[in-house]
């Protein structure tokens, strides 16, 4: 198989995929989800995927269908189906399928949806684009859910102004991308949002926080606000699939560059992590 379509057991390439109309998921986005990258049949940094999975889909009370090891074991099976050997793995949850009707249907079965499609790595040298987006989502940004309408219009915004990615603002406070978060460098010193109910706990902010004392980096998780980032050493995003990588231009004004070595060893240290442990 090139791509992969998983629907509650059934599984082809995702392009001959039928699902249910009456999915939540279609209705409403009442669902949550996880992406993650892997390499040589191994996911990533699988354990924290998983966690963040069921820590999300108990914030809304959607009843995981199946253990962690299970899953990942569902996960790691499915992998084997697909060609390619680095590949982007997304599954999502969703509350299960009954008619339209807003409040949660009476014993909803969950629906355990999957793909997975080969991914071509990131060259972390390229410098990106970035614009700034007023934040108008909702206060459950800490939750991974279906629901990405203004993180859709943000990245269209962005994509529209040849940029990379939109950079989400409150009032003055940065608090993280349309898909990925945000970090500064300013005096050797690593500034990242802390991870409240404005910002997606992502998992690579997770494992650069791990590598600062390793790389003798102080780092803060305090709120910087749009001034600090235009006025940082270094303006870097982070995900999954970006891993991270730094900007060199905001709403068109030039940002960053002048701590290129910190920044490197940083972004060293992601790409080994997911080398070493994806042998
Ligand atoms: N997005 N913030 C938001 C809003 C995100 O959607 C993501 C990830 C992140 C970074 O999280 P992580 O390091 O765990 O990938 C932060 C994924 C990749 C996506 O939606 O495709």
């Amino acid at each position: 198989m090139k791509t992969l379509g998983y629907y509650n057991g059934d599984t082809a390439e995702i392009c001959d995929m039928r699902v249910p109309m009456n999915d939540r998921a279609c209705w409403f986005g009442d669902g949550v989800y996880e992406a993650a990258l892997a390499a040589n049949g191994v996911i990533f940094a699988l354990e924290d995927h998983i966690n963040r999975l069921f820590r999300s889909a108990s914030m809304l009370e959607i009843d995981v269908p199946l253990g962690k090891a299970e899953l990942k074991e569902l996960l790691v099976s499915l992998l084997k189906k697909v060609e390619s050997s680095v590949n982007f793995v997304y599954w999502q949850l969703t509350r299960g399928t009954a008619d339209r009707s807003h409040a949660f249907p009476e014993n909803p079965k969950t629906n355990l949806w999957v793909t997975i499609k080969p991914f071509t790595m990131p060259d972390l040298r390229q410098k990106i684009k970035l614009i700034t987006v007023e934040d108008t989502r909702f206060l459950h940004c800490n939750i991974k859910t279906l629901n990405l309408l203004p993180n859709v219009m943000a990245s269209e915004k962005a994509k529209k102004a040849g940029a990379k990615e939109a950079v989400f603002h409150r009032a003055e406070r940065v608090t993280e991308c349309s898909h990925s978060n945000i970090h500064i460098l300013k005096n050797s010193v690593l500034r990242t949002a802390p991870a409240d109910n404005f910002i997606l706990a992502g998992i690579t902010r997770a494992h650069i926080l791990q590598c600062c004392p390793v790389l003798g980096i102080k780092a803060e998780e305090k709120a910087f606000t749009i001034t600090d980032m235009m006025t940082a050493d270094e303006v870097f995003i982070s995900g999954t699939t970006s891993f991270c990588t730094a900007a060199d231009h905001i709403n068109g004004i030039p940002v960053g560059g002048r701590d290129p070595g910190l920044l490197k060893k940083i972004q060293d240290f992601l790409l080994d992590k997911f080398n070493k442990e994806t042998i």
